[in-house]
């Protein structure tokens, strides 16, 4: 598997496919070792790369990975990606999470979330994923420090909800947030 992600990383930077940095990479993949989450929800795979470096971490304890990615060409090269690499633990959706009633595709609930999206909207995802999420949770949402300037949406949800969050420092000029518990 490693030398299958460092292909498709280097297919990705070559053709500017936007994918998780190494530095947040190797930090996701931490973080699921000491959570060990079941059940992760991805809000957006594009072509899968980080729906596969999940995937494959989680099937250690039979954890699985759901995603979504709404530009369907990105959507089938994921599909074709994750069939390639013989990762059996992902369920891919090519749809906007902001369209649909999510109750329809899911009756567990998630105990980790990684957003990687627009960042804009990074409020009203955290809005429509509340009601899914397993007490024990955690959410990491990254380009937390590149784009502060789009995410309104995500600090006025945090004040409403009085959410404590912590900032790490990824790759130069960027970071990840994480949240802990979003709901009890
Ligand atoms: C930053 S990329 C995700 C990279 C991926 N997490 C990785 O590291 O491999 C963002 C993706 O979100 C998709 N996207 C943007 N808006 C979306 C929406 N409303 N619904 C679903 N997917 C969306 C884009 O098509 C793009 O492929």
């Amino acid at each position: 598997m490693y030398s299958f992600l460092e292909q498709l990383r280097a297919t990705c930077e070559a053709r500017k496919i936007p994918l998780i940095s190494r530095e947040t990479q190797a930090f996701l993949g931490d973080l699921l070792v000491i959570k060990q989450p079941k059940r992760v929800l991805e809000i957006w795979a594009a072509v899968g790369y980080s729906a596969l470096c999940m995937a494959n971490i989680v099937q250690a304890w039979e954890g699985s990975v759901s995603s979504f990615e709404i530009g369907y060409t990105a959507y089938l090269e994921a599909l074709k990606n994750i069939k390639e690499a013989k990762q059996r633990n992902i369920t891919l959706y090519p749809f906007d999470i902001n369209e649909i009633v999510l109750e329809k595709f899911f009756s567990e609930k998630f105990d980790f979330v990684f957003i990687d999206a627009q960042k804009s909207q990074y409020g009203e995802y955290m809005e429509k994923i509340q009601q899914h999420l397993h007490p024990e949770n955690t959410l990491l949402l990254d380009d937390i420090i590149k784009y502060q300037n789009k995410l309104d949406s995500l600090y006025w949800f945090i004040e409403k909800k009085q959410i404590d969050y912590q900032i790490f420092p990824m790759e130069e000029g960027d970071g990840v947030m994480l949240i802990e518990n979003l709901v009890k």
